[in-house]
């Protein structure tokens, strides 16, 4: 059985009550089945990655707490919605013998990246922000944007979009979140 019908058993079982939830994982898996074509990046890979990235969306912190490092708690107690996130990549790595890095860190890092990110990692954070069944304009003015070629504009626009939402909710912005926007606003003005 290829790893990728593995994880979508899993991810079936897991989120059988949340169908939702389940229908944006498949719409990030055909995003980043695309987008893995695209940037010759393995297809399996990009599918487990896109397939396990929410699997821990209703873990409860509490009861899975321990599973994080000392430091992943003092963050996730500040920026809560970064739990599933850790959680789903941890419960990747639990789940899969011979887990893969990359995809471990496409999990971890979902939700803005981080400084100096693979491909795969990209490919997986832009497919959830603009995966078909989003339908926010800042969504769709990003689909638009990856789907006629330019993944760094797309991923720079999602990243300010991000934010804005951040400033308007009185949100902290997270070190890291602000130091990608940096990268990719780099990359995108000094071409
Ligand atoms: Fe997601």
């Amino acid at each position: 059985m290829l790893l990728s019908e593995v994880a979508k058993k899993l991810v079936d079982e897991k989120l059988k009550d949340h169908k939702k939830r389940l229908t944006h994982v498949y719409g990030v898996c055909e995003m980043a089945e695309e987008l893995a074509k695209r940037y010759n990046v393995d297809i399996e890979k990009a599918r487990v990655a896109a397939l396990m990235h929410d699997y821990s969306k209703y873990d409860d912190p509490i009861e899975n707490e321990y599973m994080l490092t000392d430091e992943e708690k003092e963050e996730c107690k500040k920026f809560p919605f970064l739990y599933h996130a850790y959680f789903s990549a941890y419960n990747y790595k639990k789940l899969f013998d011979n887990y893969d890095m990359d995809i471990f860190n496409a999990i971890h890092n979902h939700v803005f990246g981080r400084p100096n990110m693979s491909i795969l990692e990209a490919i997986i954070m832009i497919s959830d922000f603009t995966e078909k069944n989003r339908t926010y304009d800042d969504c769709i003015k990003c689909r638009e944007i990856l789907l006629n070629g330019d993944m760094d504009m797309a991923i720079y626009e999602s990243l300010v979009a991000t934010q804005n939402v951040c400033i308007k909710n009185n949100n902290p912005i997270h070190p890291i979140q602000e130091e990608v926007l940096r990268e990719y606003e780099r990359k995108v003005k000094n071409r």
